[in-house]
Order: C-alpha cells, then sequence, then structure tokens
C-alpha cells in the first residue's frame, strides 16, 4: 500500500482542522460538484425523497445524511493517517455496498475531482500544489480499497 508522506499528513490534518467542523456545507459543495461533472449519479439516489433534480437531491434529508457519511469517512481517514491500513477491511466492505448500489469505480474518480474542487473553494490561498497532492494521495488510498472491495462483489455474484 502506498504510504503518505510526514509532510502530506501535516497539510491533511492542519486543512481538516477547520472543514471538519462543519462537514455537511463542505459536503454539499463537494456533492454539488459531482452532479455538475456526472448528472447521472443523481439517479443512484433512490430514496423516499427522490433525487429528480440536482436541487431536490441536495435538500433530501436522506441524502445529507449520505454527504455525512461521506464526510465521516474523511474524517476517519483523516484520524487514522499513520495507519490507513487499518480502515482496509471497513473500506472494503464499503466499496462492496456501492457495487451493490450501482456505483461505477470510475464515479469514485470524479468524487476525488469534486473533493478537490470543494478543498479549493474553500481553502482559497491555503490551496497550494503539495495541499492538492497530499489530499490526492489520501483520496487515491481510500479508493484503492473501495475499488478491491468493489471488485470482490462483483466476482461474487458473477459465480
Ligand atoms: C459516485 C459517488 C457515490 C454515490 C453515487 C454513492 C451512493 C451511495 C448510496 C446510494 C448509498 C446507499 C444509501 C445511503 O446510505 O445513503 C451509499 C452509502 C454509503 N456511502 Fe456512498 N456513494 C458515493 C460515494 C461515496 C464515497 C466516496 C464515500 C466515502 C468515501 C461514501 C460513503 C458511503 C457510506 C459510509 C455509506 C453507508 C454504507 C452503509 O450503509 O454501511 N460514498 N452511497
Amino acid at each position: 500500500m502506498e504510504k503518505l508522506s510526514e509532510k502530506d499528513k501535516e497539510l491533511i490534518r492542519s486543512s481538516w482542522e477547520s472543514l471538519g467542523k462543519n462537514k455537511v456545507p463542505h459536503g454539499v459543495v463537494m456533492f454539488s460538484r459531482l452532479f455538475d461533472l456526472d448528472p447521472a449519479l443523481l439517479s443512484l439516489f433512490q430514496y423516499n425523497t427522490s433525487c429528480g433534480s440536482k436541487q431536490d437531491c441536495l435538500s433530501s434529508p436522506e441524502f445529507l445524511e449520505h454527504v455525512t457519511k461521506v464526510m465521516l469517512v474523511f474524517d476517519v481517514a483523516v484520524s487514522h493517517l499513520d495507519d490507513l491500513h487499518t480502515l482496509d477491511d471497513f473500506l472494503l466492505n464499503l466499496g462492496r455496498k456501492h457495487q451493490a448500489v450501482g456505483v461505477n469505480t470510475q464515479s469514485f474518480a470524479v468524487v476525488g475531482e469534486s473533493l478537490l474542487y470543494m478543498l479549493q473553494s474553500s481553502l482559497g490561498q491555503a490551496y497550494t500544489a503539495p495541499l492538492r497532492q497530499a489530499w490526492l494521495n489520501m483520496y487515491t488510498i481510500v479508493v484503492a480499497a473501495m475499488s478491491q472491495g468493489w471488485a470482490k462483489n462483483g466476482e461474487d455474484k458473477a459465480d
């Protein structure tokens, strides 16, 4: 597994200190960007209050719960930067669940792009090239584990 440098960890921790205090609004910025980049993802959120349009979805309580869940995964990752591999089982399982609800692994990359967009718009001048790379490195590790679980779920279904 890839490892993060000490500098990466420091940049991630210090930027998350403020962002992590306001998870939902920052998560909404991220998902709003995600739906602009790939509007077809709206249809994967099939709650009682449906996600017919981006605005419907962004104001649906169930959807905001998903936003909170995503941000909590980042929160857990940030608090485990020294031992991210301890999250492998959790992330494999999370990848399986996303395969089951119809999310493609390519969409995880679009989430990554949306995460960087959210960081840039929230951090302003503090969004530097090393900070961008540090977050990308962490997200790549998280998504690698999720993608393994995703692939495993697909194989199990093919059996
Ligand atoms: C293309 C992007 C994504 C889509 C379309 C998507 C969609 C979904 C859907 C439909 C569910 C099930 C319903 C729900 O719990 O709200 C779900 C569950 C969940 N998602 Fe996502 N998701 C995406 C990306 C992510 C990412 C990047 C993370 C975290 C890094 C994440 C974390 C979670 C968590 C923690 C759950 C709850 C799983 C459980 O029930 O144990 N999702 N997602």
